[in-house]
């Protein structure tokens, strides 16, 4: 694995990097809070174009609610609900003609990661003169200020209700690409942590797996001088671990799903990544897998995650033997090696207590499957963005490198 792995990405800095970081939304937290997102909302837009998923906010009484409040605020609405998991970019096509044809001010969107982004890829493209998927691909470049988006989050997980990033997938290139740009962070994000009651328990492990994974993407890193933000990863790791193993066996417990989306909030607003170099290879890999087979992302996720780190972290085992210490609790050793291999044998242990899928087999990938192919497109996506020939990180992996993480998780 070692010989297949190119070795630029070595740079050992003597500190952190510079940074320059502004976060810009207004985060409301708490039990009942989403009662007031007409009040809250008033002074952001007149007139919103209502965006949710496929029904839960129906089933939920979320959708009566929000209705109410907005009419109470003297807010106008016109709405566009059936946003699928993995969301497409056809249905952000006709959301933005509807949004465009009503005048609405702002998007309201009431879901999860998938509803958020599709909102932000409708708030972007209302005044975008081309093609919305063209941003995706980088064929067009942004040149207008999105519409602002509003979020009453109902399953914490991606993040998106604090990021600058939107995930698309096109159906008819089989490609899902993201998207960045510090004008789509939500102008306003309420989590009531009541409304994370009605999530099944393979939602909440993809969630805690996809939040997990955020912070690796960021913790993972060659960047030294980074004590803090180290500091600040390992317990928002650590609290993340603890409450889902909480809500594993307490799936009512209010207080430790109100825990839980605040760290992946925190997992993903850029803070726990001020100054370090990143990598996220685990999401190149993983959206591959949701493109081709519609996987939900957490749980292919937690598929990468382990064949990654035993390709890796021989690159930079200080940062590893760190991890696997003070998040996973593995007592101190000489032997750094004993150490990592613990660590990510918990890190396993951890995605088996939750459920979650440990090969390509079950998650359900056919035996037939085009690793090489995804191994192409990962590296051509994320690799072609840095100007390099392979997947950035603490060993940056070229094409062969990525097809063998795959394999490895077969
Ligand atoms: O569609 P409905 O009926 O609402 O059902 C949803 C959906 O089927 C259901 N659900 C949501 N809230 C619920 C609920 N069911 C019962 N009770 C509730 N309170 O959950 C299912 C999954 O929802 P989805 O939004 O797809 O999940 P998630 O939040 O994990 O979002 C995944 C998407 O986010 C992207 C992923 O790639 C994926 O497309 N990501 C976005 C990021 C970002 N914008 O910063 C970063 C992430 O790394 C990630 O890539
Ligand atoms: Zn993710």
């Amino acid at each position: 694995m070692v010989d297949n792995i190119n070795a630029i990405g070595k740079i050992h800095n003597a500190d952190m990097n510079n940074f320059n970081y502004q976060n810009t939304t207004r985060y409301v937290f708490g039990h009942g809070e989403f009662l007031n997102i007409g009040r809250l909302l008033s002074p952001i837009a007149g007139k919103v174009l209502l965006h949710y998923g496929g029904g839960s906010v129906k089933r939920s009484g979320l959708y009566d609610a929000v209705v109410t409040s907005l009419k109470e605020a003297g807010i106008e609405y016109c709405e566009l609900g059936g946003v699928k998991p993995n969301p497409s970019v056809e249905p952000v096509r006709r959301g933005i003609e509807l949004a465009r044809a009503e005048g609405v001010s702002a998007v309201l969107a009431v879901g999860g990661g998938s509803v958020i982004d599709s909102a932000k890829a409708i708030a972007l493209g209302v005044p975008h003169p081309g093609d919305i998927w063209k941003l995706y691909t980088r064929e067009e470049q942004q040149s207008a200020t999105p519409l602002p988006v509003a979020t009453i989050l109902t399953l914490p997980a991606a993040g998106s209700e604090n990021s600058p990033n939107t995930v698309l997938t096109n159906e008819q290139t089989g490609r899902k690409l993201g998207y960045g740009h510090e004008s789509l962070r939500p102008a306003l994000s309420i989590v009531s942590p009541e409304l994370f009651l009605t999530l099944p328990p393979e939602q909440m492990a993809y969630g805690a797996c996809d939040m997990l994974c955020h912070i690796f993407e960021r913790y993972f890193t060659n960047t030294q001088g980074t004590e803090l933000t180290d500091a600040l990863c390992e317990a928002t790791m650590r609290t993340i671990m603890q409450q889902a193993s909480i809500l594993r066996r307490e799936p009512q417990n209010e207080h430790a799903w109100g825990q839980l989306a605040l760290a992946g909030t925190i997992a993903h607003n850029n803070l726990l990544g001020l100054g370090r170099e990143q990598s996220w290879a685990c999401h190149g890999l993983e959206h591959e897998l949701s493109a081709v087979y519609d996987v939900p992302h957490g749980a292919g996720l937690a598929v990468i995650v382990p064949a990654y780190f035993e390709a890796v972290w021989t690159a930079n085992p200080g940062i590893f033997a760190q991890w696997a210490m003070n998040v996973m609790g593995v007592t101190p050793s000489r032997d750094t090696e004993r150490v990592v291999r613990e660590g990510i044998a918990r890190l396993r242990a951890w995605y088996r207590e939750l459920g979650l899928p440990q090969t390509m087999a079950e998650l359900g990938l056919p035996a037939d499957a085009d690793y090489a192919a995804m191994a192409r497109a990962a590296v051509a996506t994320y690799g072609a963005r840095l100007g390099t020939d392979c997947l950035p990180g603490v060993h940056p992996l070229n094409v062969v490198a990525c097809e063998a993480v795959y394999r490895a998780a077969i």
